[in-house]
């Protein structure tokens, strides 16, 4: 099979078709399942190889036979953007590109300022201006990236950006690069070594991920990995919901508290209309009400502490299983996408401040009791 890209550098690669596990740590076990232009060593922080946890108290409460969390906030930079940049940023070293950029809402911009720093590149980011969780500017300031807040939304940095890297500038590392999504795949090939599940859920911003997916499950298929074809369900923020309706609406000021996903005008639309809809799954939108609800609950019932983009999934199957859409015999996994600490501002919205007390046994038992 051949990849063509063509993000600041063209790109044109053979890729083997067969599924050879490697002794690789993490996503580089699936190395023959990616795009690699020669043997040097990859960018890697040792990413992938996430945990599947088995959620049976939430299973009950969404109303499907089997529930699993694949935790992506397990990932070196605590989000699954870090399985797009280990396999975009090699090759962009091996293209030899000397400088890396994205717009983002975050994530993607912690991901890449720590695999620029590991690759010795430099990276600029551009965030929309006082919307990003202060835990992934922190990452970025962190890892050294130019961060740039730009006065408007993501869809504004992006296109912003876009304009820069068709300019030669910069090299582009957003999921618009086919390789960011090729790294991608990796997670669904964890989920179906491990497991054959009906349907796994997605939070849908840009469209990458579950894109990405797609991609994973028919090549998976053909290449022997695995035989299931979960269909694939995306889950938006009814402030931010381009795609939920099963076509494509673009969203002029999209608005949600769940910022990772904060995007009205989706750089992968098509091809993640197109997972859904070829897979046989569906979308849902839920209020931030409802995410933050379904935050709480991972949080609380399961110890799974994820930021409110990724509490979604759960917000949306519970929807889904209500209106009919999912049959309760379902096994289903949720795509924890991002590590709740990255965003610890939310938390407020539902838990109680701390209590305090003097540094003596009865003041700290009257405050106890
Ligand atoms: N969940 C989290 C935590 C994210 O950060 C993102 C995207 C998504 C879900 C949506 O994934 O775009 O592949 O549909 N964050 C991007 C960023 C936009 O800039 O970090 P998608």
């Amino acid at each position: 099979m051949r990849y063509r890209c063509e993000c600041g550098g063209l790109l044109e690669v053979e890729a083997d078709w067969r599924w050879r596990p490697t002794e690789a740590r993490g996503l580089w076990r699936y190395r023959s399942l990616l795009p690699t232009l020669d043997e040097a060593p990859p960018v890697t922080l040792q990413e992938g190889g996430t945990p599947l946890v088995r959620c049976e108290r939430l299973a009950a409460w969404a109303g499907v036979r089997e529930l699993s969390v694949k935790v992506e906030g397990a990932n070196p930079t605590g989000s699954f953007k870090d399985r797009g940049m280990t396999v975009g940023v090699t090759l962009a070293r091996s293209l030899g590109m000397k400088a890396l950029a994205c717009a983002s809402t975050g994530n993607t911009s912690a991901s890449l300022a720590a695999y620029g720093a590991r690759a010795g590149l430099p990276v600029s980011v551009l965030v929309p201006a006082g919307k990003i969780a202060a835990g992934k500017m922190a990452q970025a300031l962190a890892f050294g990236a130019k961060v740039i807040e730009v006065e408007g939304g993501f869809d504004e940095a992006m296109s912003l950006v876009e304009q820069l890297s068709a300019d030669g500038h910069v090299y582009l590392l957003n999921s618009l690069n086919p390789l960011r999504l090729e790294g991608q795949k990796t997670l669904l090939f964890e989920v179906l070594e491990a497991a054959s599940p009906d349907r796994v859920v997605f939070p849908v911003g840009n469209g990458g991920n579950v894109s990405a997916a797609h991609k994973a499950i028919r090549e998976a298929n053909a290449t022997g990995l695995s035989r299931a074809t979960p269909m694939l369900t995306g889950v938006q923020a009814e402030g931010a919901a381009p795609l939920a309706s099963g076509s494509y609406h673009p969203v002029d000021k999209a608005e949600t508290l769940a910022t990772a996903i904060r995007i009205g005008r989706p750089v992968n639309a098509d091809k993640a209309l197109r997972a859904v809809k070829e897979t046989g799954g569906a979308f849902a939108k839920v209020s931030d009400a409802e995410i933050f609800d379904a935050q709480r609950r991972l949080a609380r019932e399961e110890g799974l502490f994820v930021e409110p983009a990724s509490a979604a999934p759960l917000a949306g199957l519970r929807r889904l299983v209500e209106s009919g859409v999912v049959d309760r015999s379902e096994s289903v996994v949720l795509v924890a996408t991002g590590n709740g600490m990255k965003d610890p501002d939310v938390v407020s919205r539902y838990a109680s401040p701390p209590l305090r007390t003097k540094a003596d046994l009865p003041s700290l038992l009257k405050v106890l009791s």
